[in-house]
């Protein structure tokens, strides 16, 4: 089947005993067994739950990937992949990562003997030499938030395969509708289902797809331990969302590349990161291994005072943190996002103060090209 016929249908099935065409939310914690350890399936629900098995089915068949597993957020996700390895290991990073991705990194996993170098991903001979014998895992973002670096996966893909090494790609800007890391070569992709996958901005839900059985058996040894599996009405949520992806994504490229053009032409507007621009340093490479060029930008304002003084100045563009809802969200990523990465480290990835970032809504294009008009007046 097709991708739009998979959102809707795998892991939809109508529910065989009411008929119902939407499947319930299964609100319970416990299943009542017929004798001891004699049940349909579910014995309780922070190990499985009816909810959560079928959106796992419906991500895994998204991504082409062989299983998947959904958690309370994208963070309680990438945790469980770092989990998959040993202290003493060793993880090379793409360098603009999410903020929270760099909090858990250096502030906590280093506690249990992991080490991480955070370098930039889009160049290989970069990564090569980042190499050491712990080395165990890549984990690139792309494109990165929020500088917009493209990584080439298949490339870096080989690389991995050439050292051994565990490839796993946060698919979280683009979603399996523009992009398909694992058909590149990706061993594990992780996602922030708070974002495009559900879409709706009403909960928040991570996912890990995995293409090695030795992998998904360990992934799901550590959701049901530590207990940070979906809940069944943010799965019902999430999958709820996941129905409308392909047409989302479609408009969500046209508007971004309208906002894109506009800010680009704007003499207030120093540079615009945005992937399909042909101004993007990586242009090609993006429109190789993307179906589009997605809805997320960046730019630049030159100062802090110009950034802050546009944002509050926007009325229909909500600021606020996150993306990859239906409604167009700003914020600055040098305060909030990325806070928590140390000014220097900033400035040297190019987190200036007065990047802007957008994650272009769904609305009409022309609203939010005159809302973005009317607040750089103002700077
Ligand atoms: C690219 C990316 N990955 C992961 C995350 C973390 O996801 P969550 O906020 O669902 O924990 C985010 C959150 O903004 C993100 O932008």
């Amino acid at each position: 089947m097709g991708f739009a016929t998979d959102c809707i249908h795998v892991g939809q099935e109508p529910d065989p005993s009411t008929g119902a065409i939407v499947p319930p939310v299964y609100q319970t914690s416990t299943y009542v067994q017929e004798g001891v350890g004699k049940h349909k399936g579910y014995d309780y629900a922070r190990t499985a739950h009816p909810n959560r098995r079928a959106l796992e089915r419906c991500v895994a068949k998204l991504e082409g990937g062989d299983a998947a597993y959904v958690f309370s957020s994208g963070m309680a996700a990438i945790d469980a992949v770092f989990r998959l390895l040993r202290p003493g290991d060793h993880v090379i990073v793409s360098q603009a990562v999410y903020g929270g991705v760099f909090r858990l990194t250096t502030q906590l996993l280093v506690e249990f003997g992991l080490s991480f170098d955070f370098v930039d991903t889009s160049d290989l001979n970069t990564i090569e030499r980042a190499l050491q014998p712990a080395t165990k895992m890549i984990y690139v973002e792309t494109p990165t938030n929020p500088t917009m670096l493209i990584t080439d996966i298949a490339a870096v893909a080989e690389l991995a395969r050439a050292h051994n090494l565990t490839l796993v790609v946060d698919n979280t800007f683009l979603s399996p509708y523009l992009q398909r890391p694992l058909e590149l070569g990706a061993h594990i992709v992780v996602h922030s289902m708070t974002k495009y996958l559900n879409g709706h901005s009403d909960c928040t839900g991570g996912a890990v797809v995995l293409t090695r059985r030795e992998d998904a058996e360990r992934i799901y040894f550590i959701q049901r331990s530590a207990g940070t599996g979906l809940a069944p009405m943010d799965c019902w949520l999430v999958a709820r969302g996941i129905k409308t992806l392909p047409v989302r994504m479609e408009q969500h490229c046209k508007n971004g590349l309208a906002v894109a053009e506009f800010l680009e032409k704007h003499p207030k507007v120093k540079r615009v990161l945005y992937p399909g621009l042909k101004s993007h340093p990586q242009y090609e490479v993006a429109r190789r291994q993307q179906r589009g060029p997605g809805a997320m930008l960046s730019f630049d304002l030159g100062t802090l005072e110009a950034a802050q003084r546009m944002l509050e100045n926007v009325k229909l563009c909500a600021l606020a943190e996150s993306l990859g809802g239906v409604e167009t969200l700003i914020s600055l990523p040098a305060l909030m996002t990325h806070a928590s990465v140390p000014a220097a480290v900033r400035q040297r990835i190019g987190i200036t103060d007065g990047l802007v970032r957008l994650s272009v809504g769904i609305e009409d294009a022309e609203d939010l090209i005159a809302d973005l008009d009317q607040a750089l007046a103002k700077v």
